[in-house]
This record gives C-alpha cells, structure tokens and sequence, in this order.
C-alpha cells in the first residue's frame, strides 16, 4: 500500500482531500485482490509505516472481515431493529451504512462526517454485515432465513446472559487501528438510529500491526489460537462459503459469535503441564504434545510409558478436532479485558467467532463434543451468544443485503 509521498498541506487534511489520495492510490493497488482472494496480502506484508493507509477492499462477491487476515482492533455491534423497520426500511438503512462503510474503508470520510479527519487512515478497515433471525423476519421474508441462522440449542455449559446475545443486525468492524474502529463505530451507530437501537458492542483485540509478524495470535491463557484454522485457497474455500443456491445465499457465510469468559486466577494456579495437556499443545511453540514444531499433525493414538494417550482424550485438541475439510470452522478470535473489579479479580475472555457454510452441520458437533467434555470448561464459561448469516458483498454502487431484500 503505498503511502502519500506529497506534503499534505493543511487544507487538504481538513477537506478530506490529500490522505485520501494517498489511501486510495493503495486501494488502487489492491483492488486486483478481491476480499476473498487467498493472494490477498496478510497484514504483516504491510510495512509498519504504512498500517494506517492500508486498504482492504469492500466492494466483491463475498464480503470482507472474513477471510481477511485478522486485524487488530474489533468492534462487534448487534442491533434490535425497531418496530416499524420492515423490508423497505431495511433496505434505506442497509444502504446508507453501506454508502459509509465502503467510503470510510477507503479512507473516505462519511457523507455527514462530523469529524472527517477521523475517517481519511482505514488502517485495513473491514465492516462485515451480519443478518440474524429477526430481521428475515421483520423482512417478511422468513422463507429466505438460512435453517441453520437461529438461536443455538443450550449447552450445560452456558451461563448466557441477554446484555452478550441475540441481535438482529451485527456491523464486525475490523481494523489495524483503534481510532479508526471507534470512529467508524459512531458514524455507522449514526446512520443506524432512525431504524434500531444498540442491542451490545463487545470490543477485543490481538496483537498490534506488526508486533509477531507469521505468527498465529495468542489468547489471554498465553496459547496460541488459531493454528488449525483453514488456510485461504484450500479446505477455506469449501467450509466456509456456499457455493450455489439463490443469489442471496451463494458466497454468503454464517457467523456464530460467542462470549466466553476465561477465569485467569484459576487458570494461574496451574502448573505448566497441566495447562499443556488440557488443551493437548505446547504453550511455547504450539506443537502438538506429540509434535515439535506448530503445524505438526497430532497423533492422538501415541501413547506415554505408563499407557496413557500423550494428547488427552479430553483435551481441547482431542475433543475440537476435525479431519474432514468440508466439516471445519474458521476460528477468527479476539480477546477481551475489561475492568477488573476493585479487588482486582478480571474480567477477562474470548470473543470467539467462527464463521461456515452451515452452522448446524459443521459448529454445532464441534460446540457439543465440547460441552460434553472439554478440560478447558473448567476455566471457561459462555456468556453470549448470537447467530448471523454474512449474506454475500456487493459491487461497486450496490449496497449489502440487496439480493435479500432490493
Ligand atoms: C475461551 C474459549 C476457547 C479457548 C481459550 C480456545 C483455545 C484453543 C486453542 C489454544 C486451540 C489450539 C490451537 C489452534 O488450533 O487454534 C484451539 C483449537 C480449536 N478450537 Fe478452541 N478455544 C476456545 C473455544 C472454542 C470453541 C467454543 C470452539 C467451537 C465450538 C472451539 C473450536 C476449536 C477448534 C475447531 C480447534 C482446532 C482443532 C483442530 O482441528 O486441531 N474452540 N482452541
């Protein structure tokens, strides 16, 4: 992405003119990759000095947040869509957010921008839309509804709370950068208000552009989350998007998020080993217990001197894992730390999202095998859930949603 070379003079910051310049000619240099495009350029391939002016395209067939290398900065808002927002209201509010997201992804200030300097440095800002049950629903188009985007059945597990779950509406806005995901925040909650009220904004974070370049993120426990992951190009392509259907499923995804709460002073109290064999990797490398190096395949059947298997049967690993490629999930994780209470116990966890083709046929035996038994349950519990299908991207003047509803 190439950043501005020319002095920005004052005037042009204030109008929006000279950054933008700037940031679209490295929109123009990644147009050529579509948001789905497995060439697409991971975000440690951009160079430090230019995080903030890198672009991630928004205009495609499939929408961007999802095979995007992951940013970050997130900011997942669902809504409650209003009484009176029917299908055509819908379709004016899914425009306007569209209009605004597009711009401010590409370094474009919004239409009404109060602040436009906050909206010229997209540092990678996707805004990923997501439809939950209510609003096919309030659509009237209840027949459209994906079977699989509904409430998830309890698990034993659960401790849900309404202030984490349900939503009709989800905006995922990803970004390198933390003014920028606020920002667009607020211009897209703007745009929202005529239509739905804020139903919860859960934040999270990774590691900042940059820090562990190649390296898979690690979760507040210290482990490394994500290793398994589909990779772009391969077994990505057939679990994650449908490939056919109506023009308002193909290309299209479903994302289930979670809240899950990880109790760290538990967690604390363990030793080393035991951490490694609950979740059957290494804390350091990653590697498999029977492995060495992070991307070695585990050998569930390998077994210590005393006949015990070296991965436990219960260990996250052992109880998550999956072979056939058209049956994963991809995991796109942040982390979460909010305040800790006055005596100084945290509150602390994982925003896990995992996007597929179909949440019943590939999440759902994956969630109950670990509700069933997963060591990790016992220094981890759910606390919100929600269920949205991503409908497939647009093209350039289109707006989200409007196969669905236009
Ligand atoms: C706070 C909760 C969780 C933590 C801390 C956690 C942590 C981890 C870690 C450290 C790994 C191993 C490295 C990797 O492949 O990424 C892993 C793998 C995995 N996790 Fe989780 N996880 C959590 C919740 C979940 C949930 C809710 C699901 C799905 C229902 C899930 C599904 C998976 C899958 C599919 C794998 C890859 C297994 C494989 O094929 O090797 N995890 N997780």
């Amino acid at each position: 992405m190439t950043p501005p070379t020319r002095p920005v003079s004052r005037r042009g910051l204030l109008t929006g003119g000279a950054l933008t310049a700037g940031a679209l000619a490295g929109a123009a240099a990644v147009t050529a990759a579509r948001p789905d495009d497995p060439k697409a350029r991971p975000a440690d391939a951009v160079p430090i000095a230019e995080v903030g002016t890198a672009v991630e395209p928004f205009h495609g067939a499939r929408q961007a947040g999802v095979a995007t290398d992951p940013q970050a900065h997130a900011a997942f808002v669902a809504f409650t869509l209003n009484p009176g927002t029917d299908r055509a209201a819908l379709g004016r509010m899914l425009r306007l957010l569209s209009d605004d997201a597009a711009g401010l992804t590409q370094g474009r200030p919004a239409l009404a921008d109060t602040e436009p300097e906050l909206g010229l440095l997209p540092a990678r800002l996707t805004v990923t839309f997501g439809f939950g049950p209510g609003l096919y629903a309030a659509a009237g188009l209840a027949d459209r509804r994906p079977p699989s985007v509904a409430d998830l059945p309890p698990f034993r597990i659960d401790r849900l709370q309404p202030r984490w779950s349900g939503g009709d509406l989800l905006l995922q806005i990803c970004a390198d950068d933390p003014l920028t995901v606020a920002h667009a925040q607020r211009v897209l909650i703007k745009d929202s208000r005529p239509f739905a009220t804020v139903r919860w904004v859960q934040q999270g974070f990774r590691r900042a552009a940059g820090t562990e370049p190649g390296r898979t993120q690690r979760n507040l426990f210290g482990q490394l989350d994500g290793t398994a992951n589909p990779k772009p190009g391969g077994p990505l392509e057939t679990a994650v998007w449908v490939p056919d259907g109506p023009a308002w499923l193909r290309d299209s995804t479903t994302l289930v998020v979670r809240r899950i709460s990880m109790n760290l002073e538990t967690w604390d109290l363990l030793g080393r080993a035991d951490r490694e064999l609950a979740v059957g990797r290494r804390l350091d490398t990653g590697a498999p217990l029977t492995g060495s190096a992070e991307h070695d395949q585990p050998d569930f059947a390998a077994t210590d001197p005393g006949g015990l298997t070296v991965i436990p049967d219960f260990s996250h690993l052992s109880r998550s894992h999956v072979t056939d490629g058209r049956m994963r999930i991809l995991r796109r994780p942040y982390n979460y730390d909010g305040t800790p209470t006055p005596e100084g116990h945290a509150d602390s966890g994982l925003i896990f999202t995992s996007y597929q083709a179909d949440v019943t046929r590939q999440f759902l035996p994956i969630q109950q095998r670990l509700a069933e038994r997963d060591l990790l349950n016992e220094w981890t519990t759910p606390i919100g859930s929600a269920v949205f299908a991503i409908p497939p991207g647009c093209p350039d003047g289109g707006w989200v949603g409007q196969q669905l509803l236009g």
